[in-house]
């Protein structure tokens, strides 16, 4: 029976949520962090009474240090992996983007990872743990449409790759995982943002960038997902083989976006224009 012990936050849905039950099932104990109660209570129902669920916005400097705090009560200061799951998305172009929402973006995707990440470094050190980072194909490939969310998932990339050197010395291993597209409640989630959007802005500024509303909506709308429990495989894989890639890849366009980001940009950004505006 594994004793591991695990955070990961943003369990309440999605990859969060299949990765926790996931791991609670091979023998983690699971610290799953949520923002309501009744997610906790929700997922406790399905997992076996090892796991444990935080009240955990990563945005919420107290909430992290409670949940660092509540971590050492039940462990004894010892943790073997932190997965960095939370985080939002909303496609939009800049131009009609809400402030408040790029500040939102980086707070969650960013900040907020940083800050759960310094939190637990300590317990993590104890155990020479593992950090999975969770980014996505728009950490390794920026296109239109998404500039804030890239900007966040590319801040992600670079914390992992600078957090891998920084803590090599403790062994404590940082991974990022690229995500491509997954069956979740984001996409949901983006395309009644999107209406929103649309609704509040001037008509004529929404009508500049109609090729992309239709490029864009279309591929949420048509591409088809995997399974957030193929994600959770991964992740699992991650945490307990012998030597952790820096990076991994999994779903749909996560490897066509790193092959396209390897392009020379002049011929990157040439296909993009012709897919885009044809
Ligand atoms: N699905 C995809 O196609 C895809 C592709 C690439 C990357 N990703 C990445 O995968 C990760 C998980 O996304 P998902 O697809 O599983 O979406 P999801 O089902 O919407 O899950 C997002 C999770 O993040 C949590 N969250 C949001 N704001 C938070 C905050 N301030 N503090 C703590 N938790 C917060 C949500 O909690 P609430 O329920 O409380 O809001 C939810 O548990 C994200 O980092 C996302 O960027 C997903």
């Amino acid at each position: 029976m594994c004793k591991q012990t695990v955070v990961i936050t943003g369990a309440s849905s999605g990859i969060g949520r299949a990765t926790a039950l996931h791991l609670d099932q091979l023998g983690f104990t699971v610290f799953a962090g949520v923002r309501k109660e009744a997610d906790g209570i929700s997922l406790k129902s399905e997992a076996s009474s090892n796991l444990e669920y935080l009240l955990l916005d990563v945005t919420d400097g107290d909430a992290v240090q409670i949940a660092v705090d509540t971590v050492v009560r039940h462990t004894d200061g010892r943790l073997h992996g932190l997965v960095n799951n939370a985080g939002i998305s909303l496609n939009a172009p800049l131009e009609l983007m809400p402030n408040t929402k790029i500040q939102q973006i980086i707070d969650v995707n960013v900040v907020g990872l940083l800050s759960v990440t310094k939190a637990f470094i300590p317990l993590l050190r104890r155990t020479k743990g593992r950090i999975i980072n969770i980014s996505s194909g728009h950490g390794v490939l920026a296109v239109p449409d998404k500039s804030v969310y890239a900007a966040s998932k590319f801040a992600v990339q670079a914390i992992t790759d600078s957090l891998r050197l920084e803590l090599h010395p403790f062994d404590i291993q940082v991974s990022s995982v690229v995500v491509g597209k997954v069956d979740t409640a984001v996409l949901g989630k983006i395309l009644s943002d999107r209406e929103q959007i649309i609704e509040t802005s001037p008509s004529e500024v929404v009508k500049l960038y109609q090729p992309l509303f239709d490029f864009f909506d279309g591929e949420v709308k048509e591409l088809s997902g995997i399974p957030p429990s193929e994600v959770a495989s991964l992740i699992s894989e991650a945490l307990t083989t012998g030597k952790p890639k820096s990076q991994y890849l999994i779903g749909p366009g996560a490897s066509k976006m790193r092959n396209l980001a390897r392009l020379p940009v002049g011929l990157r950004d040439w296909l993009m224009v012709k897919a885009l505006y044809k």
